[in-house]
């Protein structure tokens, strides 16, 4: 195996960047924890058919969408792992609908928002899905109950997303910080492959439903006609493996509000919110079209929220358009 990338494996690359600091004590400890959830949900993914884990599980859920197999197995590994870490005192998961308590000491000083498995719709025609991670700072001095989850976007300490894909990546977004991990099948271990990953200044791609195009309002539909000059679209389906894409070549994803989806379709607290932070860290920008997503005060777990994210100067074009 070609040895040019960091060899840093990733507890010690998060070890040697956040281990020292008092104020993320803990917090590598969570990283890793869905590192290794990760692992376990790529296996699966990896069988699929051979696994038994495709189709759905007969069930719907909060969302009102059939649950997919891998969207249970997956959601049952990353509470489990994120639970051992001894460092979560509360998750919240689109799959579940109330949030899971996992420790109210106060080395449980973290509360985690998932979607554990993004863009199910993929999941059984073998094309990239992900999962999507939010990480806040617990408040010791309150509570831990539901209301603990409602924190806005601007009070993340991390985010973190896995794409299985072509090959199956992390990436990890601390306070100015964006790294890139690769997973070696060979040893299920991640190792260091995009150190300090910043969107890039051309934006090349757009990503959005053109089918909702009919539905959308006169300004939002002009502000997609004009991606529609100068910008390539791609659009696989899958917010996280989108937004991927963009963050290393540039571009930007839209799921705004229409008339069919008058609050949009993505959720804000596990996709909008810790996909917005990465995107702020790494130069970009992430908006509901007129307010920055980050900056939205949440009312319930499950909200959902328009979203056009990527490139900031093209997403300021956008909001430019769809508030004129
Ligand atoms: P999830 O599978 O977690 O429900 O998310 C699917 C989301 C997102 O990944 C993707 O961008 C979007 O749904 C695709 O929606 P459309 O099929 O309406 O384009
Ligand atoms: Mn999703
Ligand atoms: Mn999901």
């Amino acid at each position: 195996m070609r040895e040019n990338y960091d060899r840093n494996s990733i507890s010690e690359f998060l070890n040697a960047s956040l281990g020292k600091s008092s104020r993320y004590s803990g917090l590598a400890h969570v990283i890793q924890s869905i590192a290794q959830g990760a692992v376990r949900v790529n296996e699966q993914v990896q069988q699929a058919a051979l696994a038994d884990v495709l189709g759905t599980t007969g069930d719907t859920n909060v969302q009102g969408e059939i649950v997919q197999r891998l969207d249970a197995a997956s959601s049952d590994i990353f509470v489990d792992e994120l639970s051992n870490s001894g460092k979560v005192a509360v998750i919240g998961c689109e799959e579940i609908e109330d949030p899971v308590v996992a420790g109210r000491s106060d080395d449980h000083a973290y509360i985690v928002l998932m979607d554990p498995l993004d863009g199910s719709s993929n999941i059984d025609v073998a094309v990239s899905i992900g999962s999507i991670f939010g990480i806040w700072k617990r408040d010791l001095d309150e509570e831990v109950s539901a209301d603990s989850l409602l924190k806005p976007g601007n009070e993340q300490v991390a985010a973190v997303y896995v794409v299985y894909g072509s090959s199956t990546v992390m990436v990890a977004a601390t306070e100015n910080s964006v790294q890139g991990f690769t997973l070696d099948p060979a040893t299920g271990q991640f190792f260091l492959t995009n150190r300090d990953i910043v969107i890039p200044e051309e934006c090349p791609y757009y990503s959005t439903n053109e089918g909702n195009f009919e539905e959308l309002d006169v300004n939002t539909r002009q502000a997609v006609s004009d991606l529609r000059n100068g910008y390539s679209l791609r659009y696989v389906g899958s917010l996280v493996a989108d937004f991927h894409r963009n963050l290393l070549k540039g571009g930007i994803f839209l799921y705004p509000a229409d008339t069919k989806r008058p609050e949009g379709r993505l959720r804000l607290m596990y996709e909008a919110n810790p996909l917005g932070f990465v995107a702020e860290q790494a130069g970009g920008a992430a908006s509901t079209g007129y307010v920055r997503i980050m900056d939205v005060m949440p009312e319930q777990l499950h909200q959902r929220t328009p979203l056009i994210l990527g490139n900031k100067d093209v997403v300021n074009k956008v909001v430019q358009t769809i508030g004129s």
